[in-house]
């Protein structure tokens, strides 16, 4: 890929690297520390990745779709006192957003050390209706009232599948070459405990994905469009994929745990782990979550630093290593 200038939108002023936009496709510096971008950071998970990265000494770029919210963030941990951390518009489903951050990464920094795929949605609408009456009787809901609090539709589900499976896809994709100038690069996924196997009900869909040696890339895509032309057709309990509570979703972190194997796979020197970060309050679940944010980021910001030499190609649960299923 082919990286051109564009300017940075950093209220950073420790971060004082000379910007030149005639340095054209060259890095403006050979930047010694390590440098992290996370996605979907102007909130939740994502933000505190962003405030524990900083406070470890790695210089983080505060990703957001929406710049406001992006640079209303990067004053909040500012605030707090955190240092290098800066801003840059970054929105995973648009091919030209992504391109826009590596050409600022390779110019301003000339190569990656760490990349957080944070950014999702839910791929749900919510019966505000039943989640009020809930909160009003000062009641959590339990898992079974969470589910009939939800809509699914196939706009939503394709939405989720294209946010949560295809971008982090992308931007890993477009990011590779700067991870490659990294002396230690770390891949990170966030996924959730709805990315293991378990939540595939088909046992032949299954054994694909769980077979890391035989699927191709191709064909966890071919199954992921699979699940959106069943969804379509109103297929899913035919073909056996999860029929209720977040099902695009499921099927994303699904896909995403298959491609984080195939990834780490294929570039034996990085480090790329995937992780449930818990269930963490925050707007995704209408913050009906039970950990803290801080709990939350603990496991990603462990695989976004782990030593040389450590595991690849896993599922964390929180800090700990989990299986596939
Ligand atoms: N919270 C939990 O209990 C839980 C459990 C398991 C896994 N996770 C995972 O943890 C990660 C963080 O979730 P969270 O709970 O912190 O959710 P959150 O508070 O809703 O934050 C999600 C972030 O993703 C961003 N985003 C959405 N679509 C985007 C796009 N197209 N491009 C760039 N950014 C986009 C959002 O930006 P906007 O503000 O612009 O919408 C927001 O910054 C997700 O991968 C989620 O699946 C969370």
């Amino acid at each position: 890929m082919r990286w051109t200038t564009q300017p940075c939108k950093s209220l950073n002023r420790s971060l004082a690297i000379p910007f030149d936009p005639c340095f054209g496709s060259h890095p403006s510096t050979s930047f010694s520390g390590r440098v992290a971008v996370v996605t979907g950071a102007n909130k939740g998970i994502g933000l505190e990745i962003c405030r524990q990265l900083s406070a470890r000494g790695v210089t983080v770029v505060l990703t957001s779709r929406d710049e406001e919210r992006g640079l209303a963030a990067v004053r909040k941990l500012e605030a707090s006192g955190a240092a290098d951390v800066v801003f840059h518009q970054l929105d995973v489903n648009k091919s030209a957003s992504i391109a826009s951050l590596g050409d600022f990464i390779h110019t301003r920094f000339g190569k990656l050390d760490i990349l957080v795929n944070n950014a999702a949605i839910g791929g749900i609408a919510s019966n505000t209706q039943l989640l009020d009456s809930s909160k009003q009787a000062m009641q959590p809901v339990s898992s079974s009232g969470l589910a009939n609090a939800i809509v699914e539709t196939y706009e939503l589900a394709e939405d989720c599948i294209n946010t949560n499976y295809y971008g982090p896809k992308r931007v890993t994709e477009a990011f590779i070459p700067l991870l490659q100038s990294s002396q230690s690069p770390r891949i990170v996924n966030v996924s959730s405990l709805y990315g293991k196997l378990q939540y595939i009900r088909s046992e032949r869909i299954k054994e694909e994905l769980r077979n890391v040696d035989t699927l191709s890339e191709d064909r966890l895509d071919q199954l992921v469009q699979a699940f959106m032309n069943d969804f379509k057709e109103g297929k899913l309990d035919q073909n056996v994929w999860p029929t209720r509570n977040m099902v695009a979703y499921k099927v994303a972190k699904v896909a995403l745990s298959a491609y984080t194997r195939i990834l780490a796979k294929r570039y034996p020197k990085f480090c790329i782990n995937c992780v449930n970060p818990g269930f963490v309050k925050t707007d995704l679940n209408w913050n009906l979550g039970v950990l803290p944010v801080e709990e939350g980021a603990e496991g990603p910001v462990l695989l976004a630093i782990l030593p040389d030499g450590s595991p690849s190609g896993l599922f964390y649960d929180l800090k700990e290593v989990s299986s596939f299923e």
